[in-house]
């Protein structure tokens, strides 16, 4: 693969936990292309998350390679980090994360003005995504106004705002019922292709996984 938006190499992380030392990631290697989605598949406690905190940058005690778009994280300083996660990162966590205090519509406006985008260009951008959620009618609801999968839709548009290059997604629909998580997942699955990201989904859902362009499998802290 010539340029991958992301290449974990060796990944390690240990947890220790009352003496004892967890090998959570044993070695990882995995590339992601540009506007590739990959479901990273794995039953709880397999180590998804940990590797999307790697990936994200957010936590130290990995060893191995860790590369998004090219740099080596590594090699960065934490300032350099958070600008490279502010360039070209999006996340998806299992519960929505959404500022209380601010509406949908400011929720997914912020991260745009983080990157001096206008605030009028802004609000039209997060008008866009939110109507393509099917959230027109929820532009000025707080978080805690909001459906379980309204929430969701607003921390999907949230992570898309910038278009970054690629999203992490730590089960995005997990807290959802059947039948809405098939749907958002759908919804955020078509934007993602629309603006040509990447991402790296995290799930224990197979069904969900098949939807994807490629299916990862953790197992015993590797990729199979
Ligand atoms: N901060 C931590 N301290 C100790 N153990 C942890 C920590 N984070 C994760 N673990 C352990 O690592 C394993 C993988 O966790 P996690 O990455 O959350 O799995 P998943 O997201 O696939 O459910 C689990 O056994 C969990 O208990
Ligand atoms: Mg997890």
């Amino acid at each position: 693969m010539s340029n991958p938006v992301v290449r974990l190499a060796g990944l390690a992380r240990s947890f220790e936990q009352g003496g004892v030392t967890i090998e959570v990631l044993r070695g990882v290697d995995l590339e992601v292309a540009p506007g590739e989605i990959v479901a990273l598949l794995g039953p709880s406690g397999s180590g998804k998350s940990t590797m999307l905190q790697a990936v994200g940058l957010l936590e130290g005690g990995f060893s191995g390679t860790i590369e998004i778009a090219g740099q080596d994280a590594s090699s960065l300083g934490s300032a350099e980090r958070t600008t490279l996660r502010r360039d070209h990162l999006g996340f998806v966590y299992q519960f929505h994360h959404l500022l209380p205090d601010f509406t949908a519509l400011e929720n997914v406006v912020l991260p745009q003005l983080l990157l001096d985008v206008k605030r009028a260009d802004a609000e039209e951008r997060a008008r866009q995504l939110l109507e393509a959620l099917g959230l027109s009618h929820r532009l000025s609801h707080r978080p805690s106004k909001l459906s379980g999968g309204e929430q969701q839709r607003v921390a999907v548009a949230r992570a898309l705002a910038n278009k970054p290059q690629l999203v992490l997604a730590d089960e995005p629909t997990g807290n959802l019922d059947e039948k809405t998580s098939e749907r958002v997942l759908g919804e955020f699955l078509e934007l993602v292709r629309g603006q040509g990201s990447a991402a790296l989904v995290a799930t224990h859902n197979e069904r969900l996984a098949a939807r994807m362009d490629r299916v990862v499998r953790l197992h015993e802290g590797r990729i199979e």
